[in-house]
């Protein structure tokens, strides 16, 4: 029988509810302490979750006392890498930290080696790999289904680290983790835009290819259209691809679209609605997390260097839009791009007055984020 394990929370605020709900959902988890700089957001945990945890305003101190093998990095952007490399160091078994990694590839790089150097298993949540739908589409272009990929359309918007680092993520899974080769992009920021407190672009767009002859093309705010999810095309059929079903269209289908809408592990979507992706997304993530600490898989499917390669490709559409050239992986500017553009004056705010996209999210002096419900 395995050892349930224990996990802290780090940041109580939107995300961690799905964090914890996967746990919670898996069986195999206790949530035995919360870190947040608001009492608020810790006592909502509890009273949703119907749960009896330590709190803590100083996560260190949570980290020095509590023991915890699994930790879970729920705070804004920036810091990740500072939580992931603290937990690090108490060397817990696992650690799942949000994505988008870092704030920029230097950063996501120190988080991989801290977790490497004591032992400590990675995890970035990009929790829609574990999608029955995404799981779906990737055996079919596996077993040649739509013969051999040749573009992937993906609509996104608010930020390309943001929103669409789960799509540069998604198009590895759907191609069984194959490298990106190269990238070229522009993007355009003429107001003072930001995102949870990290400079984003107004709209961006880049093209991706990738080492099996399959590309991608990301279309970030330029279109009425968003949504996470793919139009897949290959030389012998097509998928369109959501976060709840697929639609295939190739010979077998006799050229006519057919809709499948894949049962999860763990819920349905015709039980979930449109909490599906959350819910099962989630708890998928934490069960292979506990069957990668139990050794019952040898790796964990969002593990941290595949966190860093979903950065890697946006922060190359930056870095793209900086040089003006179609830039060749491995990426070797390990500072954000988009913040060297706007820091040395090669990107001038056109309107000014900075604002924050996610600003509803403010929490403090008691008061409660917009999304707390
Ligand atoms: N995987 C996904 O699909 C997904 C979806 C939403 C958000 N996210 C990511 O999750 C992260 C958090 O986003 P959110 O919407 O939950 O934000 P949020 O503002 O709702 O929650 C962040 C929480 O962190 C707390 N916090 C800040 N500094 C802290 C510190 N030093 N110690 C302890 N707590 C601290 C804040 O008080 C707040 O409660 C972001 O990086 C975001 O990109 C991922």
């Amino acid at each position: 029988m395995s050892e349930r394990l224990r996990v802290g929370v780090i940041g109580c605020g939107g995300i961690s509810r799905n964090h914890v709900s996967g746990y919670l959902t898996t069986g195999r988890y206790d949530v035995v302490a919360l870190a947040d700089l608001n009492e608020s957001a810790m006592a909502e945990m509890d009273a949703r979750f119907d749960l009896k945890t330590t709190h803590y305003t100083d996560a260190r101190q949570m980290l020095d006392v509590e023991g915890l093998d699994v930790i879970s990095i729920c705070t804004w952007h920036a810091g990740h890498a500072t939580w992931t490399i603290a937990a690090a160091a108490r060397k817990p078994k696992a650690i799942i930290c949000e994505k988008p990694m870092a704030e920029d590839l230097g950063r996501a790089e120190e988080m991989i080696v801290a977790c490497r150097r004591n032992g400590v298993k990675l995890v970035i949540g990009h929790q829609r790999r574990f999608l029955p739908a995404y799981t779906m589409a990737r055996d079919l272009i596996a077993k040649g289904a739509i013969g051999d990929v040749q573009m992937m359309i993906c609509f996104g918007h608010d930020g390309l680290p943001n929103y669409s680092s789960h799509q540069t993520d998604m198009w590895r899974y759907l191609l069984g983790d194959d490298e990106c080769e190269w990238v070229m992009g522009n993007l355009e920021r003429k107001t003072e835009r930001y995102e949870r407190n990290t400079r984003i672009e107004d709209n961006a767009i880049g093209v991706f290819q990738f080492k099996c002859g399959a590309r991608a093309l990301l279309l970030s705010g330029v279109t009425p259209i968003v949504y996470q999810g793919a139009h897949i095309y290959g030389s012998a059929g097509m998928i369109n691809l959501t976060t709840e079903n697929l639609q295939l269209l190739n010979q077998d289908t006799k050229g006519l679209w057919e809709t499948h809408e894949p049962a999860g592990k763990f819920f349905t979507v015709a039980e979930k609605g449109d909490r599906f992706e959350w819910v099962e997304g989630a708890a998928g993530q934490a069960d292979e997390l506990a069957d990668w600490i139990e050794g019952k898989v040898d790796t964990h499917r969002n593990r941290g260097e595949n966190g860093y390669k979903a950065l890697e490709m946006l922060m190359a559409v930056y870095e793209s839009a900086r040089c003006h050239e179609k830039v060749i992986l491995p990426l070797k500017t390990r500072l954000n791009p988009l913040d060297l553009m706007i820091d040395s004056g090669q990107l001038t705010i056109e309107r000014p007055g900075r604002y924050d996209i996610r600003a509803f999210l403010l929490r403090g002096e008691s008061m409660q984020s917009d999304n707390a419900s």
